[in-house]
C-alpha cells in the first residue's frame, strides 16, 4: 500500500478542474474538419460525452476518453475515481460498457512504483463493477501522474441519448450532489475543516451505471454527465445542440453541504472561475448571489448525470433513483423554448428548505 503518499501534492491541477475551459476548447473543435461519414451519428461538434459510430442498424459503437491529474491523495482512489468518470460517458450516451484501455503517465522519479500498481488496482476494481476488463493501455514517463481511460460501449442507434434531444416540457433531473469541486480543493489544500473528502470520495467512485439504467428504462430525451464544465456548462451544451432553454431553480439542486462553506470561504478552483466567466455570455441569473453562481458552475469530478425527460417520467426515474439508493437525485429545472441556447437561474422564494436533495415531489408536475 502506497497510503502516505499525497498524490494531490505532485498536480498543479485536480482532476476534471484541470480540463480546458469550454471557451477555449470548443471554438478550436468548430475550426478542425468535420466528418462526413453516414455512420458518425455523434461527433464532438454537439459537445457530447462520446461519439457514437453506428455499425449496422441494430448496433453502435460508443467511443470516449477520460483522463486527468490527482484528484485525490490516495492512488488506489484515484484510479478508481478516474475510472467511474471514464466509464460515465458511456453511460450518459445510453450506451453499456464494453472495453477499457488505459492511459497512463507516470513520474518514476517522484513515485514507487507500488503507487502505479495501486492507481491500476482502483480502476480495475471499478471497471469490473461496470461488469467489463481493462484490456490494454499506453504508459508514458511525465512529471505529474496521469490517469485516465479509453472506453468503448455499445448502444442501439435508436437509443442514443445525445444532448441534441431535449424539448420544451422537458423537466431536469440531476443524480449526484454538486461541489465536488470545492472540497477537492479544500483536501487539496489542507483547508478540508469539515473533513467532507471521504464523502466526495465515495461520490465520485460511485458508477452512473444504477442512473443509467433508470434513465434508459424511462421516456428520457437528452441525458449528459456533470464534470468539469459544471453543471450550467453541460447543461449549455443541452440547451445550445437542443436549441431550447433551460429554467434552474438554484435552491432545489441538490449541494454537498460542506460546499457551501468552503465558498463563502474562497476555497474555489481555477476551473470553476473559468466556467463561471464562460458562462456568463449565455446565463441570465435572476437575484443569485455570486457563492450560489460559483457553485452551480464548480467544476465536477465524476458527477452525476443530468437528464432532460417528460414530467411523468422524471416522477418514475425519481422513484426508482430513491428505491436503487440515489437519494441525492432531484429534478432542478425545465426546458422551454426560449431563448434557445440560454440558462436562467432563478430562486423559489416558496421553498424555504434548504437544498438537501430529499424532495420527493416535482415541483414542475
Ligand atoms: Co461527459
Ligand atoms: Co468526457
Amino acid at each position: 500500500m502506497t497510503e502516505a503518499i499525497r498524490l494531490t501534492q505532485l498536480a498543479k491541477r485536480a482532476g476534471c478542474a484541470a480540463k480546458q475551459p469550454p471557451g477555449f476548447l470548443l471554438p478550436l473543435l468548430h475550426s478542425l474538419p468535420k466528418s462526413n461519414d453516414a455512420n458518425l451519428l455523434v461527433g464532438s461538434i454537439t459537445a457530447d460525452d462520446a461519439a457514437v459510430y453506428k455499425l449496422n442498424e441494430e448496433l453502435a459503437l460508443v467511443l470516449t476518453t477520460d483522463f486527468f491529474t490527482p484528484i485525490v491523495d490516495s492512488p488506489y482512489d484515484f484510479g478508481a475515481i478516474a475510472a467511474a468518470n471514464a466509464l460515465s460517458d458511456v453511460y450518459a450516451m445510453g450506451g453499456t460498457p464494453l472495453t477499457a484501455l488505459s492511459i497512463v503517465g507516470f513520474p518514476d522519479h517522484l513515485l514507487p512504483p507500488e503507487a502505479l500498481v495501486d492507481i491500476l488496482r482502483g480502476a480495475a476494481d471499478k471497471v469490473a463493477e461496470a461488469g467489463i476488463a481493462i484490456v490494454g493501455g499506453h504508459t508514458i514517463k511525465s512529471d505529474e501522474p496521469i490517469f485516465g481511460l479509453s472506453v468503448t460501449g455499445t448502444v442501439s442507434p435508436r437509443r442514443v441519448l445525445a444532448n441534441s434531444g431535449a424539448r420544451p416540457g422537458d423537466v431536469l433531473l440531476l443524480t449526484k450532489p454538486l461541489g465536488l469541486g470545492m472540497i477537492t480543493t479544500a483536501a487539496k489544500r489542507n483547508q478540508d475543516d469539515l473533513g467532507a473528502i471521504e464523502e466526495a470520495i465515495r461520490i465520485m467512485a460511485t458508477l452512473n451505471r444504477v442512473a443509467a439504467e433508470v434513465f434508459t428504462s424511462v421516456e428520457t430525451h437528452a441525458l449528459t454527465d456533470v464534470t468539469g464544465f459544471g453543471l450550467l456548462g453541460h447543461l449549455r451544451n443541452i440547451v445550445e445542440a437542443s436549441d431550447v432553454c433551460a429554467h434552474v431553480v438554484v435552491n432545489h439542486v441538490p449541494v454537498l453541504s460542506a460546499a457551501w462553506q468552503y465558498v463563502r470561504a474562497g476555497i474555489v478552483p481555477g476551473g470553476t472561475h473559468a466556467n463561471h466567466r464562460f458562462l456568463e455570455n449565455y446565463v441570465s441569473y435572476d437575484d443569485i448571489s455570486q457563492d450560489d453562481q460559483l457553485i452551480l458552475c464548480d467544476a465536477q469530478t465524476s458527477g452525476g448525470l443530468l437528464a432532460a425527460l417528460p414530467p411523468k417520467a422524471a416522477e418514475s426515474a425519481l422513484k426508482l433513483l430513491r428505491d436503487r439508493g440515489i437519494h441525492a437525485a432531484a429534478i432542478i429545472g425545465r426546458i422551454e423554448p426560449e431563448p434557445a441556447g440560454t440558462i436562467i437561474v432563478s430562486r423559489d422564494k416558496h421553498d424555504a428548505r434548504a437544498s438537501d436533495g430529499t424532495r420527493s415531489v416535482c415541483p414542475f408536475v
